[in-house]
């Protein structure tokens, strides 16, 4: 018996990463040593006090148990959230009310448009943009107006050039500063152009901060709840996945407007039983601890920055340095503009073994981009510097 997917599983586009990652598996199982740029999956250990918290709460009692929202571990780390969030932004939260931990910064955006949209609802979602922005709308059966992010703008949105009709009819918008796939970063006078468009609006707004830390020079990452008025219908997500080196942990949480979130924890409630407690251990550890790890990998990435992309330069792939986050976004080489980012991956996986990521992966706005993750340690970068390097001379 055929089994047919349900339709809006259908809608989705086709999640490049899944096919990169399968070409990945093709050429490894040829030999090839393959680079892998493709990710934004941190390679540095997490704190070291911070693995010791999770191995201390390993021998806790019951540890091991479903966790709940009124015990004190989770009460614990909501107060050392919202404390973390005072030092980082000067923004006060009600630490019972408008803080939700999630397993995952990904697992809550998908969840918050799950609670909050209804067959053929519109969201405003920028494009390019990290996957789950446009996916988790689209499987929770809402219809996606994407608002083009270009260079020239400096990829923000222009909200003016949204049709007054589609706001009126839009139930939520997305934004996501420092911005992944582009690296764009904003100031507080974007957030307060915002939040002046938006407080007449029926609309949530929605921000993803990941890259609240990940910023070089004298650029600060600000929250949009910095903005008077940002708490009556925006919210923001964070991660620990980033900032502290641990994707795999599943740490993330959510703050801002309490009745939105009391929907998402509504939502969850149905479908999870939260964090396991050691990784609420290890998180509260990571919040409340010394801070210093956080600059020394932010240095890190910009050493690595610093050398990948004077590389490429050299070897003739124009590339710039980003203010903010861990990657690369970079136009395809120009003897290859008549590939599409797809073509243009699969090709060099295949002849170089260096994996990026497409940039239609990111939308359709990603067309003629590459993007690459600074997960790689320099010796790494040379030799993929070396081979990209060689493809570029061929012949196209
Ligand atoms: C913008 C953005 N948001 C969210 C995430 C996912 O974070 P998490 O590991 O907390 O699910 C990522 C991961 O790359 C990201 O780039």
């Amino acid at each position: 018996m055929p089994m047919h997917e349900a339709n809006r599983m259908m809608r989705l586009p086709p999640y490049l990463f899944t096919i990169v990652d399968g070409i990945k598996r093709e050429v490894r199982a040829k030999g090839v040593d393959v680079i892998d740029f493709s990710m934004g999956n941190p390679d540095f250990d997490p704190p070291s006090h911070v693995i010791t918290a999770a191995r201390q709460a390993l021998r806790m009692k019951g540890v091991h148990r479903y966790s709940k929202w009124d015990e004190e571990i989770e009460c614990n780390l909501r107060r050392a959230i919202a404390r973390w969030y005072y030092t980082k932004f000067g923004v006060e939260l009600d630490p019972d009310k408008e803080v939700v931990p999630l397993i995952g910064s990904k697992e809550g955006i998908a969840h918050l448009a799950l609670a909050f949209l209804n067959n053929d609802d519109l969201a405003l979602i920028p494009s390019p943009a990290y996957p789950v922005h446009f996916n988790g709308v689209i499987m929770a059966g809402g219809i996606l107006y994407n608002i083009p992010l270009s260079e020239d703008r400096g990829y923000l949105p222009d909200l003016m050039s949204i049709p007054r009709e589609t706001t009126r009819l839009s139930k939520m918008m997305m934004l996501s500063y420092p911005h992944n796939p582009t690296t764009a970063t904003c100031d507080l006078d974007f957030f307060n152009r915002v939040i002046h468009w938006g407080h007449d609006k029926n609309i949530i707004v929605v921000h993803d901060l990941a890259y609240s830390d990940i910023v070089f020079g004298s650029k600060r990452a600000h929250s949009i709840l910095e903005v008077k008025g940002a708490r009556k219908f925006c919210v923001e997500f964070h991660t620990l996945s980033k900032s502290y080196s641990m994707p795999g942990w599943r740490m993330g949480f959510a703050v801002g407007n309490r009745d939105i979130l009391s929907s998402l924890v509504k939502t969850k409630s149905y479908v999870d039983f939260g964090l396991f407690r050691g990784v609420q251990q290890a998180a509260i550890a990571a919040l409340t601890g010394p801070q210093t790890y956080v600059k020394r990998i932010v240095g890190l990435y910009k050493q690595r920055i610093d050398y990948f992309v004077d590389g490429l330069n050299r070897i003739g792939w124009p590339a710039k340095k980003p203010q903010a986050t861990f990657y690369i976004w970079s136009r395809l080489p120009a003897q290859y503009c008549a590939f599409t980012s797809m073509e243009f991956t699969e090709l060099l996986l295949r002849e170089t073994g260096v994996a990026v990521a497409p940039g239609t992966g990111f939308g359709e706005q990603g067309e003629g981009f590459v993007r690459f993750a600074m997960v790689v340690p320099e010796v790494r970068m040379k030799v993929a510097l070396g081979r990209i390097q060689e493809f570029l001379k061929r012949k196209v």
